[in-house]
Order: structure tokens, then C-alpha cells, then sequence
């Protein structure tokens, strides 16, 4: 068979088929066949993570069933409270990914595993946040999934905030074959359990150029007194070689949707206050001298900061939406299964001795 070399990171190449989402250079996200803007700005995240995972929008009686099969993940034993206390682990993605992958594989249904597992997602960070500090884990309140998380997250029961999260957390939760997702079917493929894939992914998502980003920005973000200083870090930051955490993107060359609308919600949060008049500076600087756009990471760190949220969460709530793509992805790769197994150029020695 003729050998094909794939270009570096396999930047352009479609390696499957899949009816999730899709994405454009231009701006386009789908799910499903909706965009991702219309659900994030009209639906709630049950009805987004239902549509994720099967296919279509829930009728009333299979979004009962659906919530009450989240409901069944809700509540961590107190071995894994014990475990936690016992790690004290201060980065919560490391405790996220632990902790995740230490659950038991039952051969229960699939499908109903994976769901009670990622709705497990927001409440083993917040015990991991507070235990790991010496604090009682909180008793979580009834409510929507995005109410229950934000309390969850922040201790306030804030259901004007939490629908603000809720917005952010349905455009964070697919994105068709980034870099976690991708790693999760290359562990499906090899028929390991949805844990063991889950945990692969969250090790994936937790690198600085995907999903940590969003924990990276606020660390320079910052220290701006005014937009000059602002702009005069970008420049030293291109001038370097050096890249500005929060801006480019694989698909998205001119546009993310996803970041447009972060910001347009960013100013109905924050109105022309410095922070957004900062952060369009740097956006409007990347854009002129690099023609690179911002990323959904960029605002999202900044709408977080603002509704609230610790930057410790900011990853692992990340994590915490993308779960339900990864659901899909899972199902989706074993419904037609080849092994992922690509082949590689030798470029080392041959023949040595020894
Ligand atoms: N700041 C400055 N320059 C950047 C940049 C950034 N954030 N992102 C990309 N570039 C530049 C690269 O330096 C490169 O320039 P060159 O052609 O002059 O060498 C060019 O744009 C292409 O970048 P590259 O990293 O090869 O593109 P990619 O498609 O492989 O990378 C990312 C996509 C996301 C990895 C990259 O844009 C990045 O590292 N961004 C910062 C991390 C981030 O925000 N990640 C979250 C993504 S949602």
C-alpha cells in the first residue's frame, strides 16, 4: 500500500465521519445541526447535553428520564472524600483526572455509566477545591444542572449568574475532533471502558494549548493597568516569537463564534469597564499585527473572573461541559469501530551493532 505522510499535527486531515458537530475556518459551529450560539443563548444545558449525546432535542419525558440518570451521579462516597483528603492536590485538574480515573469500570449500560460519571464531573472538583484546603465539601442545592454547579463552584446561590455560566458552559461542551476528544477515541478504539477514555481525555484537555489555556490568561491579564500597557506586552510578546495564551486556533482563522459571543455577553456583564476595554485592545492588537483571532479561552477566563469563579475551576469546568461531547464521541467511535493506528516515518539509525 501507497504510504501517505499526514502533514505535522495533523493539521487539515480528515481522519473520520462524524454527525456531533461540525466547525469552519469561517466561524461555523453546529451541533447537531443547531447553532451552538442559538442553544447557548435559548436552551438550558440538560437539553444541549441530551442533544449532544442523542442526537436530537428531548421531548418532556425523555428529558425527566435524563436528568434523573444526572442525578444519579450526583453525590461522591466518602472513600473518594477520604482519597481526596489524603492527595490534598492544590491543581485541580490532576485531581479531576485522578480521581476520575480511580473509578471502578461496572458493566453496567454504557451510555447510563458515562452520564452518571460526568455529572459526577462538578462536584468531585468542588470537594477537591475544598477538602485539599481544609474545608467541609458543600451540601449541593436543588436546581438546574448549571445552578447546581455554580454553587457548587462558587457557595452562592445565584440563578442570574448561574445562567450566564450555563451560556458559557453549552459553548464549551463539543467541538468535534479537538485534541481531547481525538485522544478519547483513539482510547475507545482499543474497546477500553468510558473511564479509562474519560481519563485519557482529561489528561489531553489539561495542556496550555487546549483546554489550560482558559487557566492562563488571567495570569498576565492582570497586571494591565491601562490598555497601553496591554498593548505594549502583546507587541514584546510577538516580538519575542512568544505566543499570547487565549488567541489562535487550529479551525477558526478568522473568527471563533464562540469567543464573539463570550465578549458580546462579557460587556452585558461588565459594560465598558476597563477590563473590557482591555480586552478588546488586545484583541484588536493580535488582529493587526498578527491577523490572529481570539479564541473562546481568551473571554471566557475574563467572564469567569467576573461571575465569580476561582481560576482553579476554570480548566476542570471546562471539563466539566466537554464531558458530554466526549459521551457522544465515545458512542459515536464504537458505533463503527476501526482501531486508531496510524504508522510513522522512521527517521532514526539503522544497523548498529551491539
Ligand atoms: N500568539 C502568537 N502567535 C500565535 C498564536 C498566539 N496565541 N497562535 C498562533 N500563533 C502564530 C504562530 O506563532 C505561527 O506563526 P508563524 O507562522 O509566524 O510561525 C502561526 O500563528 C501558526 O501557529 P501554530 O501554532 O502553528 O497554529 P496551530 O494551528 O498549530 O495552533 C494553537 C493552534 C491553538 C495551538 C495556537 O494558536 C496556540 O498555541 N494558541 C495559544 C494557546 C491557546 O489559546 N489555546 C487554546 C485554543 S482554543
Amino acid at each position: 500500500m501507497g504510504e501517505m505522510i499526514a502533514p505535522k499535527g495533523l493539521a487539515g486531515v480528515v481522519v473520520d465521519k462524524t454527525a456531533i458537530a461540525i466547525t469552519d475556518s469561517e466561524g461555523v459551529l453546529l451541533y447537531r445541526g443547531y447553532r451552538a450560539i442559538d442553544l447557548a443563548e435559548k436552551a438550558h444545558f440538560e437539553d444541549v447535553a441530551f442533544l449532544i449525546v442523542n442526537g436530537k432535542l428531548p421531548s418532556k419525558s425523555e428529558k425527566e428520564a435524563f436528568i434523573a440518570k444526572l442525578k444519579s451521579g450526583f453525590g461522591i462516597s466518602e472513600d473518594i472524600n477520604r482519597v481526596i483528603s489524603i492527595l490534598k492536590e492544590k491543581d485541580m485538574m490532576r485531581a479531576l483526572r485522578s480521581l476520575v480515573s480511580m473509578y471502578p469500570y461496572r458493566s453496567k449500560d454504557q451510555d447510563d455509566l458515562m452520564l452518571e460519571m460526568a455529572s459526577k464531573f462538578p462536584e468531585l472538583i468542588s470537594n477537591a477545591f475544598r477538602l485539599s484546603r481544609g474545608m467541609q465539601p458543600l451540601n449541593p442545592i436543588e436546581g438546574t444542572y448549571a445552578e447546581r454547579v455554580y454553587y457548587l463552584l462558587t457557595g452562592k446561590n445565584d440563578p442570574k449568574k448561574a445562567r450566564y455560566l450555563e451560556e458559557l458552559m453549552i459553548l464549551y461542551m463539543e467541538h468535534e475532533f479537538n485534541a481531547s476528544t481525538f485522544a478519547l477515541r483513539v482510547t475507545a478504539s482499543t474497546l477500553a471502558d468510558p473511564v479509562s477514555a474519560f481519563t485519557t481525555a482529561l489528561a489531553t484537555l489539561k495542556g496550555p494549548l487546549h483546554g489550560g489555556a482558559n487557566a492562563e490568561i488571567l495570569e498576565f491579564f492582570d497586571g494591565f493597568k491601562d490598555v497601553q500597557e496591554a498593548i505594549v506586552y502583546v507587541d514584546t510578546q510577538l516580538q519575542k516569537g512568544e505566543k499570547v495564551m487565549g488567541f489562535g486556533h487550529r479551525v477558526y482563522k478568522r473568527l471563533d463564534p464562540r469567543a464573539q459571543f463570550v465578549k458580546m455577553k462579557l460587556r452585558e456583564l461588565a459594560g465598558d469597564s476597563k477590563v473590557v476595554k482591555i480586552a478588546e485592545a488586545i484583541e484588536q492588537r493580535m488582529w493587526e499585527k498578527k491577523s490572529i483571532p481570539a479564541n473562546v479561552d481568551f473571554f471566557a477566563a475574563l467572564y469567569m473572573h467576573l461571575l465569580g469563579i476561582q481560576e482553579d475551576f476554570y480548566t476542570p469546568l471546562f471539563a466539566a461541559s466537554r464531558v458530554f461531547g466526549w459521551c457522544a464521541h465515545y458512542k459515536e467511535q464504537l458505533s463503527d469501530n476501526k482501531l486508531i493506528r496510524p504508522d510513522a516515518q522512521y527517521v532514526g539509525p539503522t544497523g548498529l551493532k551491539f
